[in-house]
């Protein structure tokens, strides 16, 4: 039987060639909200993924963004599946996109694979095992200076209608550090704190695929992830901080005095 890190990477790969396949294509756009789009890319990659780990291990659980799966509760193993991370990008041409693929035991991160087929990026890790790009060892930075920080994050799709839609976290963590970038793709963002090109990373209202390989990854490249008071952080939940570690309690402390 391959290894559960193999699957992953078999799965990401064969998701990774549709997705790039396609990215100059005409997509089937259709609407899950006002600003949440879903592409026949995003059913298809999904739909591939899912068939290769059902080849391998028909019994495990599946969580995944476009289709509802019966979970067992008595199964160990989970695999959380976003098959296209970033689709707004997707459909604007704008190559900042992946397919991200998580094995959780007992509810732990143990295998993540996120790739980007467009920019040829790879990044996989197992726990407590190596953690690379490309093949390359990865870190994350080491800088401790809040205010030479370059961060991530993202806005929620329901930004009109959740008053806790970022833009106050947003306008306080802008005055004091260097730089805050947009990319849209979640579980690439915090790949790139876990390779040392951001130093930190916050967001609210993503779901269980969009961080679930990404905080692998980050973890096993020395990051630390919490909620916004400092407590763990599992998948489920709506709010993620993933920085280097070192600037993580300034950035609590500004997102904590940011709530009012
Ligand atoms: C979205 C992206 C985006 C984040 C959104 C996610 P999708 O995922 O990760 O960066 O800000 O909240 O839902 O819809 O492109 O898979
Ligand atoms: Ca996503
Ligand atoms: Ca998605």
């Amino acid at each position: 039987m391959k290894e559960f890190l193999d699957i992953a990477l078999e799965a990401g790969a064969k998701a990774g060639e549709i997705i790039r396949e396609n990215f100059h294509k005409k997509k089937l756009i259709d609407y899950k909200g006002r600003i949440n789009l879903v592409t026949n890319v995003d059913i298809e990659a999904e739909k591939v993924v899912i068939e290769i780990i059902r080849n391998y291990y028909p019994k495990h659980n599946i969580l995944t963004e476009e289709t509802e799966h019966k979970q067992n509760p008595d199964q160990e193993y989970c695999w959380v599946i976003d098959p296209l991370d970033g689709t707004t990008n997707y459909v604007h041409g704008f190559p900042f996109v992946c397919v991200s693929i998580a094995l959780q035991k007992n509810g732990e991160s143990v295998v993540g694979v996120v790739y980007n087929p467009i920019m040829n990026e790879l990044f996989f890790a197992e726990k407590g095992k190596r953690c690379v790009r490309n093949d390359e060892e990865i870190h994350v930075s080491d800088n401790p200076d809040f205010s030479k920080s370059l961060l991530a994050t993202g806005f929620p799709y329901d930004m009109l209608n959740d008053a806790r839609n970022n833009i106050q976290y947003f306008s306080k963590l802008i005055k004091q550090c260097r730089g805050i970038r947009r990319p849209g793709a979640a579980a690439l963002d915090i790949c790139y704190v876990a390779c040392g090109i951001f130093d930190g990373y916050w967001e609210l209202e993503l779901y269980p695929w969009d961080t679930a390989a990404g905080i692998v990854i980050l973890e096993e490249a020395g990051g630390q992830v919490s909620k916004f008071d400092g407590s763990e952080f599992s998948i489920f939940d709506k709010e993620i901080v993933a920085t280097n570690g070192k600037i993580h309690g300034e950035m609590l402390e500004i997102l904590g005095s940011s709530i009012s």
